[in-house]
């Protein structure tokens, strides 16, 4: 079974968020799970444009989605920032710290990758058998 990828970059302003949430439904549509996917990358999207220099101006993030093995794998590349991705405690104040611990709730698997100088976050579902749209 082979594996498939695709990414796609995209401006770091709000707009994007909308448009990285389109690039994700329409690739997955039919998909079972893609208002999974969509959260997903919505919270990720929004998190690199809010807390990574990817919102700067001229900034921007990549979404990389792909299926591999029963998986299907959703990430965010960011340009980096001081600030790292974490799961704020149980209860978050009326700002936010939401996101990253919804996403590990419906996420098989997440975590982050990179530093300073750009990081992924990435989310894992399970159950891509469906996935399988094209060869990388
Ligand atoms: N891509 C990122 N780069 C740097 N820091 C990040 C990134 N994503 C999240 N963070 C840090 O992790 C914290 C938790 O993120 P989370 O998405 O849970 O909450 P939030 O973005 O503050 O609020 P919201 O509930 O609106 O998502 C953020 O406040 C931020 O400090
Ligand atoms: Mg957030």
């Amino acid at each position: 079974m082979s594996a498939w990828c695709i990414s796609r970059y995209f401006l770091g302003s709000t707009v994007s968020i909308i448009e990285a949430r389109r690039f994700v439904t329409t690739f997955l549509k039919g998909w079972p799970d893609v208002a999974t996917a969509e959260l997903i990358v919505s919270e990720l999207a929004t998190n690199a444009i809010r807390h990574s220099a990817s919102g700067r101006f001229g900034g921007r993030f990549l979404v990389t989605i792909r299926g591999d093995a029963g998986r299907l794998w959703i990430a965010v590349l960011d340009e980096g920032g001081p600030g790292r991705p974490r799961i704020f405690p149980e209860y978050p104040d009326l700002e936010g710290g939401r996101g990253l611990r919804i996403v590990s709730e419906m996420a098989a698997e997440w975590g982050v990758l990179g530093d300073h100088r750009g990081r992924t976050v990435w989310a894992s579902l399970n159950d891509a058998s469906r996935a399988q749209r094209q060869d990388c």
